[in-house]
This record gives C-alpha cells, structure tokens and sequence, in this order.
C-alpha cells in the first residue's frame, strides 16, 4: 500500500489488513492489561442481561467515572464500538444529517454509511443535525476537546452531543482529568471503555452515560438487537478490574508519562515533527522527508506496525503516522531507521540532509 493511496482503508480495515501477531504495534492506542483475578464461582450462568446490564455493574461505572450520574444512566456494551454502531442505528433513521467531526471511529462512521445516512465533518456543513459527535481527545493529534464549547454548539444546532471519551482519564498533560459531557450537561452522551484506562480490551465492556432518558431508552433498544451486552463472565471480570480502578489507572498513566519522553527523544533524534499529545496514548508524527513507496512494509516485515493518519478519517494527514507513547523505543527506533531508508537498501537519509529536505507541514494541523 502507498501512503497516500488508503482512501479505501479505514483504522480497522487497515488493521486487520496488516498487524499481524507477534508484531509490535508502535501505534496502539490501548494501554498494558491491568492484572485481573477474577473469580467465577458464582457465574449466573441462565441470567437473561436486563434493560441496561448488569445493575451493580451500572452502579459501579456511575461511581467511578461520573461525578452526578446514577446506575439507570449507565447503559452496558459490548466496547466503546457497540455503543457506537446503537447510537448510530438509534439515532440516525429520521433523514436528518449527522456530525461527525473528523477523527471519528469507524464503528460509526461505517455505521451511518450502511445505513446510508448523510454525514457531515463540521456543523457548517449541514443544518439541523440529529446528533453530533466528537472524540476526547481529538484524533489523531491527542489534544484536549473544549467539551463545553462542542456542547453547546452542538445543542445551538439543535442536535444531541455525543462524546467518544475512550482516552479520557489517560491525562499526559499533568492537567486534571477532563470532565464528562454527560456530568455537563443533561442532554449529553458519553462513551467510555475498559480497554483503554485499563488496558483490558479482550474484556469487551464499555458502555454510554447519559441522563438524556428518551435518547437512552432508543440507544438501549438498539443494544438489544446487538449483542445485548457484555457477558456474565465479562460482567464479573469488570467488577474485578473496578475494585482497584483508580489504582490500575494509575499506573497506566505513570507507564505513559514515564515512556512518552523516550519516544519524543527518539522521533526527535530523526528528526520527525509533532505536536506533544494532552491526553490518551497516541498522537500523529510527521516524517522528516516524505515516507518512500513500500516504507510501512519494510517496517512490517520486520516486525513494526505503524498507522498511517490517512485511514483515521482526517483530511490532508499526508505522511503523518500515528505514534503511540507506550511504544518500546528501541524497536521505535529500528522502526525509523527502516522507514527513511531508500527502497533498493543503498543509501540511508543522513540526519544532516534532512533538514534541507523537510515536507511542508500540509495541511495537518491540530482539530
Ligand atoms: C477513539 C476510540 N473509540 C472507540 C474505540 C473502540 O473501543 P472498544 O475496544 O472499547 O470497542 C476505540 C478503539 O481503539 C477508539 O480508539
């Protein structure tokens, strides 16, 4: 694949394509497993899932990640990509447009294309919205959503604002966590996930927050013709994972502020550009010179999976990859030695010529 040529790629299409196991992916954007015990003794192995999910499950999100939420406004989902594939098939059937700002995931972004809806980047482009969508922290670049502001712009267009927090308790910048959309503002819906705060992706349990009680009960119906939920198993195992929340996160944040540095040394070194992210594990890194055809596979064939920006739905990311900060910098710095090497293996860019040939920024740019 050339860059510039994954118009028909989208990230998991991309990944799916490419990383392949025992690759080390210096993109990911979910942190180390926290260590898990779980004991499933007393698996209600018959029990139907409710309206909802698991109610001590429910009460145990609202406590730990929202300051003025209760239990019944916690609906339980199999990842943050079942509450967004529900919100999509709830919310986008009525012929209106729908917001979704670039860097939005797939799960909704390929949703609203199946169900043929129309969908816009910004609120410029369309009037009326049903719903606007928006991730915190921006992709690719990592930077702090001005939560409030999409709020209230969102609720001036008349639509519903939604959320994708994922990486919000992940905070890089030293500043504080930031708040929920849903603690904000009553209409609000907030997506959030185990697989990133705590690195627990193969646990598949997310779920959306919202005192927006109509909006809820749509998004639930929808769930049920889902999955209908996270299971038994995977209900007891997130219990397990929230009794030491705020430890494993914690750690996960320390891991993230210890690493980002040596990665920033390193791109530094080769002198790629970027932008240091605010929050979550990955930001977008610009290549010293234009990455050369078959770049990425001489990195995959040694092992190193990079994203390229293109497939995250951003406009004009150019030679851009996503970069996360967990990644091991010495293999981060295998990886870019291989990328700016010239396909036939001759000559190597000397880091004195790259200067003379740095490419534009474009028209990156932090959103
Ligand atoms: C911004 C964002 N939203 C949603 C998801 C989906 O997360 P989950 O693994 O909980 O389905 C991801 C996964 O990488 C993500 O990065």
């Amino acid at each position: 694949v050339r860059l510039g040529e994954c118009g028909h790629f989208d990230l998991t299409t991309y990944y799916s394509a490419f990383c392949r196991p025992g690759m080390v992916d210096l993109s990911r954007s979910n942190g180390e497993p926290a260590p898990l015990a779980p004991s499933f003794e007393r698996v209600p192995w018959s029990a139907v899932r409710p309206p909802g999910g698991a109610p001590r499950l429910r009460a145990t999100v609202a406590a730990h990640c929202y300051k003025s939420l209760g239990p019944e406004d916690i609906l339980l989902c199999s990842g943050a990509s079942e509450a967004l594939v529900a919100i999509a098939l709830a919310l986008a059937g009525d012929g209106r447009p729908i917001v979704a700002l670039p860097g939005t995931y797939p799960s909704f972004t390929g949703t609203l294309r199946t169900l043929r809806a129309r969908r816009c980047r910004s609120f410029a482009e369309c009037s009326a919205p049903t719903c606007a969508l928006a991730t915190n922290p921006a992709v690719p670049s990592g930077h702090r959503l001005d939560t409030a502001e999409f709020i209230s712009r969102s609720l001036a267009a008349g639509s519903i604002p939604i959320v994708d927090e994922v990486h919000r308790h992940i905070v890089l910048d030293r500043g504080s966590v930031p708040d929920a959309a849903a603690d904000l503002d009553p209409a609000a819906v907030s997506i959030g996930d185990l697989s990133k705060p705590l690195g627990l992706s193969g646990l598949r349990v997310g779920w959306l927050a919202t005192r927006n009680r109509p909006v809820r009960e749509r998004i639930e119906r929808a769930l049920q013709l889902i999955t209908g939920g996270p299971s038994v198993l995977a209900d007891i195992a997130a219990l397990a994972a929230f009794d030491e929340f705020d430890e494993h996160l914690h750690e996960q944040q320390a891991r993230a502020q210890r690493n980002a540095p040596l990665v920033y040394e390193e791109l530094r070194r080769a002198g790629w550009r970027f932008s240091r992210p605010q929050l979550g594990l990955t930001f977008a890194a610009i290549p010293p010179i234009p990455l050369q055809r078959g770049a990425l596979g001489r990195a995959r064939s040694a092992g190193f999976f990079l994203l390229p920006c293109s497939v995250l739905d951003v406009a004009g990311s150019g030679h851009a990859l996503r970069i996360s900060v967990l990644a091991e910098p010495a293999a981060l710095h295998a990886a870019l030695e291989l990328l700016i090497t010239d396909p036939a293996g001759a000559e190597r860019v000397k880091p004195s010529s790259i200067g003379a040939k740095l490419s534009p920024i474009g028209r990156m740019r932090a959103i």
